[in-house]
């Protein structure tokens, strides 16, 4: 079963409506129907006052002659006209029933796919060569693997790429480093131990420094030992990278990676088609783009450089061309880049250059995210000021995951531990996911780890009592008939009905907080269900296969939802 939501089945008929009686085209959006925040309305339709003024017209008589035009085919009762103008709706008891019980033969729970699939190149994680995983990679792994999953869900194509930082400068001193220690084993315990070693020699060793820098020009110059012992400084990294991933449940994979050097081909053809074009300017030796519209606060505009003055290119040249070759080479439609917002003028810049170098004429999304905090509301760090590495993090959740589980939990060790994988790595997906992304959070265990309040924990507890009521029924039982006659059980339907809606605007914003806003009133709905409307004990059998039936809605939107963000919902706390 695929169907049109509730807003769109509304708007669609009071668009017809205003088509009638005024003589109006309107598209759906137009007809601007929302849940209504109003006790004892469902929805309503804010079209009469914006169309009154349009049309010089009184917005209640506009609204009036809508609802005397509008045919609801059982949906809703005809509207009542409210205030200023406002449609308001209360849908129907008996089309909520079926509509509710239509929902447990639809694996999708109603959603439907969209009409109009894109094909959307998302860049995400892309953490650095021989430099461990930080938060911010965190947060842009776990952003970016939720966008893939909601958009795989509404049925676009994804092609996730993996923008690896594994070229440039620091790589001649990295090499002479790997080479220096690496008489025999060359497994790299720690990244960033590492990297402050090569480091260190560059600043103090004059002889190092310069074998560095004429590796870095063998390196880019192709020679083969060279590109052999930075393929083992990728290979190491990766090997962490994907530990990381395999703790986080992220499907990223080697054939994800397009690193910077997978670009290193295109880059000259780049900066020729921009001179070619006629965007490039020389300045101080560098060719750069000044794109419309980028000033500094002087006045002056703002290059991005795409060839150094001694012929290297940099981040922003690299760039540009992973514009050109998803569009160009593999068809992009859209082109989404989940990347901390101090990258926001990089990449405003990087859209300009590339729509007037005609390359880009699709959808560009920078979708930014701000930074994690530590308690003390500063970038997060260590107790010993270093970065916190991503993989002790993870193991620190679970460890802390594993204490909370403990408390309540009667299940034997084994599943305990499996539960505390889920739960401690959940928490810190979710307190990523829940709040705008743009903004910074403060990371803190107990408030990620709260039972009560918008938590992942909370979430999985609500799934795991909808699992246990059902085992406790017997399973579901056959038939779809619902019945809604507490307004507990209406309300708990209602939203359920909604859960497309919620889908739609956290894919359509790259909003996956929408979407935790949406699973935690669902949740909190349900508990209210929960303690008003005994399910095992309901007065009837009617009324019990109902309730059970809803318990059973509920779960699947939970846990479906959850896996949309990338979390699991296990079956027992
Ligand atoms: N490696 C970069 C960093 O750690 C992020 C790369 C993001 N992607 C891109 N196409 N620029 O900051």
């Amino acid at each position: 079963m695929q169907t049109a939501d509730v807003t769109e089945e509304l708007a669609r008929r009071v668009v017809a409506a205003a088509g009638r009686a005024l003589d109006v085209e309107l598209t759906p959006d137009q007809a601007l129907i929302q849940a209504s925040p109003r006790e004892g309305v469902d929805y309503q339709g804010n079209l009469a006052m914006s169309l009154g003024k349009r049309l010089g017209r009184p917005p209640r008589e506009v609204a009036g002659l809508i609802a005397g035009a509008l045919e609801l085919g059982g949906i809703a009762d005809p509207p009542e006209i409210a205030g200023p103008g406002f449609l308001n709706f209360v849908l129907r008891g008996e089309w909520l029933e079926a509509r509710t019980g239509a929902l447990l033969g639809d694996p999708r729970l109603g959603v439907p796919e969209t009409a109009a699939p894109r094909r959307v190149a998302l860049d995400y994680s892309s953490p650095n060569v021989a430099k461990e995983m930080h938060v911010g990679h965190l947060r842009s792994s776990v952003i970016g693997d939720a966008l893939a999953r909601l958009l795989r869900f509404a049925g676009h194509e994804v092609l996730p790429h993996n923008h690896l930082g594994d070229w440039g400068t620091p790589f001649g001193m990295l090499i002479e480093h790997l080479l220096d220690v690496s008489a025999g084993q060359r497994a790299i315990a720690d990244l960033d131990a590492f990297y402050r070693e090569a480091r260190r020699k560059f600043d103090s060793d004059e002889a190092f420094a310069t074998r560095a820098r004429t590796r870095v020009v063998r390196l880019q110059s192709g020679d083969e030992d060279t590109l052999a012992v930075w393929q083992e400084l990728v290979d190491e990294s990766t090997r962490h990278f994907d530990e990381v991933y395999a703790l986080l449940g992220i499907s990223l994979t080697d054939k994800d990676i397009y690193g910077e050097s997978f670009y290193n081909p295109y880059l000259a053809s780049v900066v020729e088609d921009l001179e070619k074009a006629g965007l490039t300017d020389v300045s101080d030796g560098a060719v750069c783009v000044f794109p419309e519209g980028f000033r500094n606060r002087e006045g002056d505009r703002l290059p991005l450089i795409v060839r150094k003055r001694d012929g290297g290119y940099g981040y922003a040249a690299t760039d540009l061309a992973t514009v050109r070759y998803w569009t160009a080479e593999r068809g992009a439609t859209d082109l989404v880049y989940v990347v901390g917002t101090p990258q926001a003028q990089h990449f405003a810049m990087l859209f300009a250059i590339c729509r007037e170098a005609g390359w880009l004429t699709g959808h560009a999304e920078h979708v930014g995210f701000g930074t994690v905090l530590g308690a003390d509301g500063k970038t997060m760090r260590t107790r010993a000021g270093e970065t916190v590495k991503l993989a002790d993090l993870l193991t620190e959740a679970v460890t802390q995951a594993a204490a909370v589980v403990a408390e309540r939990s009667e299940l034997d060790a084994a599943v305990q531990a499996e539960v505390a994988r889920a739960v401690g790595i959940g928490a810190v997906k979710y307190a990523d996911l829940s709040g705008d992304r743009e903004r910074d959070y403060v990371f803190a265990w107990d408030r990620m780890l709260a039972k009560e309040g918008n938590t992942s924990v909370y979430l999985q507890y609500a799934h795991a009592r909808t699992r246990s009521i059902l085992r406790k029924a017997g399973g579901l039982p056959g038939g779809t008939d619902v019945l809604l006659e507490a307004p507990e059980e209406r309300a708990l339907a209602l939203k359920l009905l909604r859960f497309g809606e919620a889908l739609k605007a956290a894919t359509s914003g790259y909003a996956p907080h929408k979407l935790c806003t949406y699973l935690y009133e669902t949740a909190v709905i349900f508990s209210r269900f929960f303690e008003e409307c005994p399910v095992l004990k309901a007065s009837s059998p009617e009324l019990r296969d109902s309730r059970l039936r809803l318990t059973e809605l509920t779960s699947r939107t939970l846990a479906l939802g959850l896996s949309l963000l990338g979390i699991e919902a296990p079956e027992q706390l």
